[in-house]
């Protein structure tokens, strides 16, 4: 069965369009993010990831599917489930397989199974048995190769070591593989990109400027028939995205922009943290990633 979200990712890469893919860290940022992509008639995905409900206050992910069944418009918007590691930012291994099967349970459309962090061998088996677990039930699997950096406490090299060096960055053959043998829909690669800090000291800091190396992600795309999905969007050049997506980067995930602003605000007021939010998004959706009226066009 193809998954409809699937499906949907598909059209958008045919007529290369962005796909962003919000990230809830605290429950009260979900209702102004859809209204954001209701008002300019966007297509988006709402997102959650393990380190949302165990690092930040999303408080689980039964709960986030629950606020956004309240408030979902299914002409705009999906529920996605990010970041299901196998080994996690702390680099503890975890056991992946019963979150996506609540997932599932909870009416996620979509999944992402991240093995980015175990040899390329161990994620395709551990990114395959995600796979089948999430095709038996009609729901699209996004796989991760390369280091998408960022979410790690510890020391990091800095952006322009990381850039420069291309340290970490999909390969194309790697990548072949991997989509051949796992099955899965979308495949997330490691191009230049990186994740906004989460750590206590560095998660209010401005996120460095990213850039993306267009020729390695063409090089990638030439061998990679399924849509790609750029990690760490906040902060990324916008000729760099429009640039992406011509080459087949379609999903591309947002977590940073919109969490900072509301924590800064919401020991204040609540209410008026979800108004910037909801200022940020339309912005975003207007000026950076240039998909107003994408939901129409996706959905004919
Ligand atoms: P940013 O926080 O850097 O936007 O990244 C979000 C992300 O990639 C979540 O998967």
């Amino acid at each position: 069965m193809v998954a409809e979200t699937n499906e949907l990712l598909r059209r958008a890469c045919k007529n290369t369009i962005v796909v962003p893919g919000f990230n809830i860290p605290y429950l009260p940022m979900l209702e102004p993010i859809v209204q954001a992509l209701r008002d300019s008639d966007a297509f988006g995905l709402i997102m959650v990831a393990r380190l949302e409900w165990m690092k930040f206050e999303a408080p689980s992910l039964e709960a986030v599917a629950e606020e956004y069944h309240r408030v979902k418009d299914e002409r705009c918007t999906r529920l996605h489930l990010d970041h299901v590691p196998v080994i996690d930012e702390d680099n503890l291994r975890m056991e992946y397989l019963p979150v996506i099967r609540s997932a599932i349970a909870a009416g996620y459309q979509s999944v992402m199974i991240d093995g980015s962090r175990l040899p390329l061998a161990d994620n395709i088996a551990a990114t395959r048995q995600a796979v089948e677990l999430t095709h038996a039930a009609g729901v699209a699997v996004e796989g991760e190769l390369g280091a998408v950096m960022g979410h790690e406490d510890g020391p990091v090299p800095s952006y322009e070591e990381i850039f420069a060096s291309g340290k970490g960055f999909t390969d194309p053959a790697e990548a072949q593989r991997f989509v051949r043998q796992t099955g899965v829909d979308w495949l997330s690669v490691a191009v230049g990109s990186i994740h906004g800090a989460i750590s206590k000291t560095l998660k209010d800091k401005k996120k460095v400027e990213a850039r993306l190396n267009i020729p390695h992600l063409q090089r990638i795309s030439e061998v990679v028939n399924i849509p790609m999905v750029l990690h760490g969007g906040t902060g990324i050049g916008r000729r760099y995205i429009l640039d992406a997506v011509q080459h087949g980067c379609v999903k591309i995930n947002i977590g940073t922009a919109l969490r900072q602003p509301f924590e800064k605000i919401r020991g204040t007021s609540v209410v008026k943290a979800q108004q910037v939010v909801y200022d940020t998004a339309l912005s975003l959706l207007r000026d950076e990633l240039n998909i107003i009226g994408s939901a129409r066009i996706i959905k004919a």
